[in-house]
């Protein structure tokens, strides 16, 4: 089942830019020491498909917390679809963040929704009909192996449960970036490819993905471009 095209509708308006990602010379601390990530400037190009490599600590998930506008860097700035974010008022930044999926480490399942609820979130947010959103839900909880946990808490989940909800929600929106942070780190070796295959359908019909992991098997299995990190730092393929 080409489940790309069964999620896909008519996608957003996207802007006609090239880059819908731009980092120049982004630096980020955190409130409590020194920067985890220095001088980082790169171009994410729509429709491409990067995996974003680097050691434990390496600042993988940092960087994709600033990708995502969850963190603002200390310094640099960061544009996304076109338009510089770091200048932005906190109220503009929801309307850019829709159109970016995010699959976090820590899934970030919200504790007092159920399985269905989480996944229909995005929808219900940009105001879909219930009806509709009840009949996306019930196809990717199908698809990702979920289809007896509609009504289910997040915390009877296992963590490979959690994450191919957290995946499920990330794409029902079909945004026109997905961001994924070692999404298949707590998936056997069968979900991880049916799920490589998930995200290579999504990026043939638009979506541009990055997809941070440590798993330099899985990035060798692909041609894809590699963007790593050490120590915080961009360094060179
Ligand atoms: N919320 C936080 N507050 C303070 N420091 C943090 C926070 N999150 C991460 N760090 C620090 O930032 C650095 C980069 O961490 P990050 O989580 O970005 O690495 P990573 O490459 O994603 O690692 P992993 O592969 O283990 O997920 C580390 O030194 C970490 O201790
Ligand atoms: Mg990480």
């Amino acid at each position: 089942m080409h489940l790309g095209e069964k999620i896909i509708r008519t996608g957003s308006a996207a802007s006609l830019a090239t880059e819908v990602i731009q980092l120049t010379k982004v630096s980020m601390g955190y409130l409590s020491g020194q920067e985890v990530l220095r001088d980082i400037s790169l171009s994410i190009t729509r429709g491409g498909f990067y995996f974003l490599a680097g050691a434990s600590g390496a600042g993988k998930s940092s960087l994709l917390n600033v990708m995502a506008l969850s963190v603002r860097p200390t310094r640099g700035n960061v544009q996304l679809f076109g338009t510089e974010t770091t200048t932005l008022s906190r109220h503009q930044l929801p309307a850019l963040r829709r159109r970016v999926g995010t699959v976090f480490q820590d899934y970030r399942l919200i504790d007092h929704l159920s399985i269905e609820e989480n996944v229909g979130l995005p929808l219900k947010i940009a105001g879909e009909p219930k009806r509709e959103i009840a009949e996306k839900v019930s196809e990717l909880l199908a698809w990702v192996g979920l289809g007896a946990y509609h009504k289910a808490r997040p915390e009877i989940l296992s963590g490979g449960q959690k994450q191919r909800a957290a995946i499920a929600r990330a794409v029902i929106n079909n945004p026109d970036i997905l961001l994924a942070d070692e999404p298949s780190g707590n998936l056997d070796s069968a979900l991880r490819y049916k799920f490589m295959y998930l995200f290579e359908e999504l990026n043939k019909i638009g979506t541009t993905i990055v997809f941070a992991t440590h798993d330099e098997t899985l990035i060798s299995m692909f041609n894809y471009p590699v963007l790593r990190l050490k120590d915080g730092r961009l360094v060179k393929e």
